[in-house]
């Protein structure tokens, strides 16, 4: 395959989905889209995170070894493309387990335990003391992956951001033992939409709670979504004034509708009442389906020949295998290690 990948690009970007079920429109606004345009300027590589997923699914891996061709179809669907943007699979470089397992020795459990997403997702799930270990390290191999390419950017959304500043901490201890800055800082990149709510209003867009559209989602299933969501609950005549704030309908519509002159005027008409429920819903669906429509087409025709991704994630790994033992090579030195 060709490739112009460009060594003098300004940014090194490194983000990576866990491969635990296919991306849905909260990572379409909140993380894809920024993706496609960002690798035109910066050397990017997105990382299949399927031993991360592992970390709380290893009772029923098929989760996860079912959906990475899935997360790779998404991506090429909207558009992310492979002679520019590097695609790897974590469980492929043996660099990063090596990283995570020099760096554990870094963090103590304590710093593990304050990590406030992971803290969080300790409780949503009801661990209690069974916690898989690692679960409990999964920021540890977090900054494995950032590090290990040296990522200077990471588009991420808000709740990852503990994972970066452990990262950082993780490097700044590195650093300080190699007596030179071997690895890089890195940065968040934060999209302006980085919490689509979830179609009942409730959470955000989430793979597990079932209240995402993905981003195969059939019509039907489109349908079915909007004919569902949340808006506002005291609005029950057309003739009733609506709150647009909260309602979801508006929120999808100020993300999704390419022209906010009418979601605008919409909203206004809302506002002062006799506009119903399902005349916006009508508005969001076609808004939907029609920006859902080629994705979808692109996304099966791709899933239809497994092998032409299976060679892009291939080839994407072996690029990645390089930088990941480079910087490997280089912690080893920190520690002292590089003596054979
Ligand atoms: N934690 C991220 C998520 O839950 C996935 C991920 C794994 C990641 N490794 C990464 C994101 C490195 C950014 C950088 O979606």
């Amino acid at each position: 395959m060709k490739t112009n990948r460009n060594n003098n690009k300004s940014e090194i970007i490194l983000t990576g989905d866990r491969a635990t079920g296919p991306l849905h429109l909260g990572h379409y606004v909140g993380s894809l889209k920024q993706r496609v345009s960002l690798q035109h300027e910066h050397e990017q590589t997105i990382l299949v995170a399927d031993m991360q997923g592992l970390t709380d699914n290893a009772h029923n891996p098929a989760k996860v070894s079912s959906n990475i061709l899935n997360v790779v179809a998404d991506y090429l669907a909207v558009g992310i493309d492979p002679t520019k943007t590097t695609i790897c699979l974590q469980s492929q470089l043996p660099a990063l387990a090596e990283l995570t397992m020099f760096y554990s020795n870094l963090v103590s459990i304590a710093r593990l335990e304050r990590n406030p997403t992971v803290k969080s997702e300790i409780q949503n799930k009801a661990f209690g003391r069974s916690i898989p270990a690692g679960f409990l390290t999964y920021p540890i191999s977090q900054a494995a992956d950032i590090t290990a390419f040296n990522a200077t950017l990471v588009p991420v959304g808000d709740d990852q951001l503990p994972m970066l500043e452990q990262t950082n901490e993780i490097v700044r201890k590195l650093n300080s033992l190699a007596g030179k800055s071997i690895l890089n800082e890195c940065r968040p990149l934060l999209s302006n939409a980085s919490r689509l709510p979830s179609t009942d209003g409730k959470n955000k867009m989430s793979k597990s709670m079932g209240n995402a559209i993905n981003l195969g989602a059939t019509e039907k299933e489109i349908r079915a979504a909007v004919k569902s969501m949340y808006t506002d609950p005291n609005h029950l005549k057309i003739e009733d004034p609506g709150q647009v704030e909260g309602n979801v309908v508006f929120t999808y519509l100020d993300a999704f509708h390419s022209d906010t002159q009418y979601v605008s005027e919409l909203k206004d008409h809302y506002r002062e009442g006799g506009l119903g429920d399902g005349q916006t819903k009508k508005v969001l669906e076609e808004c939907l389906q029609e920006m859902l429509r080629p994705i979808r087409a692109r996304r099966a025709e791709l899933l239809d020949d497994k092998s032409q991704l299976i060679d892009i994630l291939r080839e994407g790994t072996q690029v990645s295998r390089e930088k990941t033992e480079a910087v490997l090579f280089d912690v080893k030195g920190a520690f002292g290690l590089n003596i054979l």
